[in-house]
């Protein structure tokens, strides 16, 4: 605890390399401003999970009172946040899962739902046949896993829909350029690709451009960002027929923080409702996104003003204090 903070939440990232969780730490800083007796340490993993066990342990180290964590990988982060559940640390699993039940709470959007909701997005598009490439994410990580069984089960209840080819990517749009290159080459009548996250369907979509196959596939993904390298704005330049909206839980999860420092019980799954974003709503939610922006933007804004007047506060206190030899 620092001396002018009552408490303080440690948070382990997966990494910072992108934008999803470049806007969850966004969301938690301004979320924690809003708390003035609560310190907020975000720890940056670089999507390595050595590096996120080292975290971990420097905030066991440091005595959290809330440890926040979003896993690279489930498996191998388990044994660590079972170590600091183990010592009366409260944990908040974000995002990603660990194995087993040893946390406090989960918050995560419902990635079985994300992958029910694009294959049902799919299906409601035609009537005839249509073949299907899963891009799936970093294999070991949850919402990877929960986002492909939502998908092929719906997908197997339709008859019109069939996934000719699963590939496995990391999340990054790299990783996913090479085995969908070969999968366009061998099999001619793609109809549809489904990633995901927005970074591998844009990946992907770059690789059907390059063969000119670009206007013949439609494209969906997952996240549904704001902002110019975002989903939404994906949909808005047709490049995505759809994205389904992945909420990083930034905010949610500092309040759940909180209302386990204040003693409150929190439910042990709390799962954040998505929506699929299509040309539809696709300038709906832009402007809905840039509102918040804009109300987050003036928050911070009003957290310097206040900060400054609380320095020239102490510091004419102080000079008080010297003039009446206090
Ligand atoms: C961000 C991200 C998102 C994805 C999520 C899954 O690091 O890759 O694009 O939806 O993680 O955990």
């Amino acid at each position: 605890k620092t001396e002018t903070k009552d408490y303080t939440i440690g948070f382990a990232q997966t990494g910072v390399n992108d934008e999803w969780r470049r806007a969850m730490n966004q969301s938690m800083k301004i979320q924690t401003s809003l708390y003035s007796n609560v310190e907020l340490i975000i720890l940056d993993g670089e999507d390595n999970i050595e590096n996120q066990i080292q975290d971990i342990e420097e905030l066991i180290a440091k005595n959290v009172d809330v440890l926040i964590v979003s896993p690279v990988k489930s498996q191998p982060i388990t044994p660590i946040v079972e170590k600091a559940f183990n010592k009366g640390i409260p944990v908040l699993i974000v995002d990603r899962k660990t194995e087993g039940q040893n946390y406090t709470a989960y918050l995560g959007g419902d990635n079985y739902q994300v992958g029910v909701d694009a294959a049902n997005y799919l299906a409601s598009l035609s009537n005839e046949r249509k073949k299907v490439v899963e891009i799936r994410g970093l294999s070991g990580s949850s919402p990877a896993l929960e986002r492909s069984i939502g998908f092929k089960t719906t997908i197997e209840k339709n008859d019109n829909l069939e996934i000719v080819k699963s590939i496995e990517g990391n999340w990054e749009s790299y990783s996913i350029k090479d085995s969908l290159s070969k999968v366009l080459n061998e099999i001619k009548d793609i109809d549809y690709v489904f990633a995901h996250n927005d970074r591998m369907v844009l990946g992907a979509w770059e690789v059907a451009k390059e063969k000119n196959l670009h206007n013949k596939i439609g494209f969906v993904g997952v996240d549904g960002l704001p902002g110019e390298n975002g989903g939404i704005k994906l949909v808005q330049d047709n490049v995505l027929l759809a994205t389904i909206l992945y909420p990083t839980g930034g905010d949610e999860a500092i309040r759940l923080a909180m209302k386990i420092l204040n003693g409150e019980s929190v439910p042990k799954n709390n799962l954040l409702e998505t929506t699929v974003i299509d040309f539809r709503n696709a300038d709906i939610m832009w402007n809905q996104f840039n509102k918040i922006n804009q109300q987050q933007q003036d928050i911070l804004k009003q957290q310097s003003t206040i900060d400054k007047q609380e320095e020239t506060y102490s510091s004419q206190t102080n000079i008080l204090k010297l003039l009446l030899g206090l």
